[in-house]
């Protein structure tokens, strides 16, 4: 081919999130294992002839179903299909070429993708004790920086960071930078531990907040999530959208799903039970697990990770394994949970 491609962009994940095996117990991609809400798959049984039309280019039914439900104004409110399309809007509208972007690494994976997309350099702080290192992320902050992300709870790891130490760090980033606290799992996470961002900096104008409708809410297949920010940038990120990129079936079932918060609470907190109980199983195993706020537990067994998921898979469960680092576990099912401790803990006997 002659046609010239840009070089800078990444690679693929090297693992790309989708059905490899079926009939195998799926805890790799941080879905929810519960199914459709019901108030849901009402919706979509109501909704099945709309696909033949174009949806609400402007998805206003749902920007102000999100705006009410935080309590903020619809114009401080953009949508996209999924987080990853909206953190992806985010650096479209503010990131040029060469600018660069800040966040901690290893956090989730689509980062370094973004930022490559829209030219940007990738500045990577490592994480220590598989926490964000804010005090190294704010000093990597340059002159040249447009954008800082930051994962909060992490992906893969499951860490998160307190009110304080975000609101230390925000303090020490100047006002024309951007940073963008991606919240994807949010109702896993302690409120006692683990700031809301829209509530505890949605003031600040250079803080934008990220969230989904693919965890707690079920949709992941649907592709939906949204931001929160400054009016301004709010314009601004609207405008990267891809036209209609968010269906008329997501947005009226995004608008369900938000109205079904006692559902979705009960489940976050099924969930939220069973992973500090394969955290404990998994520590009586011998396994160092970070205390995770998120819907997965994290591993960090280095050159065994490819071993233990291939052992997994062989056993019909699926993980996600990062090369040399570690292995990310989603929380299902009791009973999908206990299968993967079952392979884990022969695995482990086995030398
Ligand atoms: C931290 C984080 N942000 C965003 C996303 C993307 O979610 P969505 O399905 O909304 O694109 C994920 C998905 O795994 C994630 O882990």
């Amino acid at each position: 081919m002659s046609v010239r491609v840009r070089a800078a962009m990444g690679s693929l994940p090297s693992y790309v999130a989708g059905r490899k095996s079926p009939g195998a117990i799926v805890l790799a991609s941080n879905e929810s294992p519960y199914g459709l809400l019901p108030s849901v798959a009402a919706t979509i049984e109501g909704l099945t002839s709309s696909v033949s039309r174009y949806p609400d280019m402007t998805a206003t039914r749902l920007v102000e179903a999100i705006a009410t439900h935080h309590g903020v104004d619809a114009r401080q409110v953009a949508v996209g299909a999924g987080s990853v399309e909206v953190v992806g809007q985010i650096a479209a509208a503010v990131v040029e070429a060469a600018d660069e972007v800040v966040f901690g690494w290893r956090a989730f994976e689509a980062y370094p993708i973004i930022t490559a997309v829209v030219g940007g350099h990738a500045i990577k702080v490592p994480l220590v004790d598989a926490t964000h290192d804010l005090d190294a992320m704010a000093a990597a902050v340059t002159g040249r920086t447009q954008l800082v992300l930051i994962c909060n709870s992490n992906n893969p790891t499951g860490t998160a960071v307190g009110a304080d130490e975000l609101g230390q760090f925000l303090d020490q980033i100047p006002d024309d930078v951007l940073v963008v606290i991606d919240e994807a799992y949010h109702h896993y996470a302690d409120p006692a531990l683990v700031p809301d961002a829209i509530v505890a900096f949605g003031d600040r104008p250079n803080v934008a907040v990220t969230r989904t409708f693919s965890k707690a809410y079920a949709l992941a297949g649907l592709r939906v999530g949204y931001c929160i920010g400054h009016p301004e940038l709010v314009s601004a990120v609207r405008k990267t959208q891809v036209p209609f990129s968010v269906s008329g079936l997501a947005q009226e079932c995004a608008v369900a799903a938000l109205g079904d918060s006692n559902e979705v609470e009960r489940r976050a907190a099924m969930t939220v039970a069973e992973r500090d109980r394969v955290a404990k199983e998994l520590a009586v195993l011998g396994y160092d697990v970070p205390p995770s706020q998120a819907n997965f537990v994290w591993l960090g067994i280095g050159e065994k990770s490819a071993a233990l998921a291939a052992h997994c898979e062989a056993g019909g469960v699926l993980v996600r394994p990062f090369a040399g680092e570690g292995v990310r576990v989603t929380i299902g099912l009791p009973e999908e949970n206990d299968a993967f401790l079952a392979l884990v803990s022969a695995w482990s006997s086995s030398g």
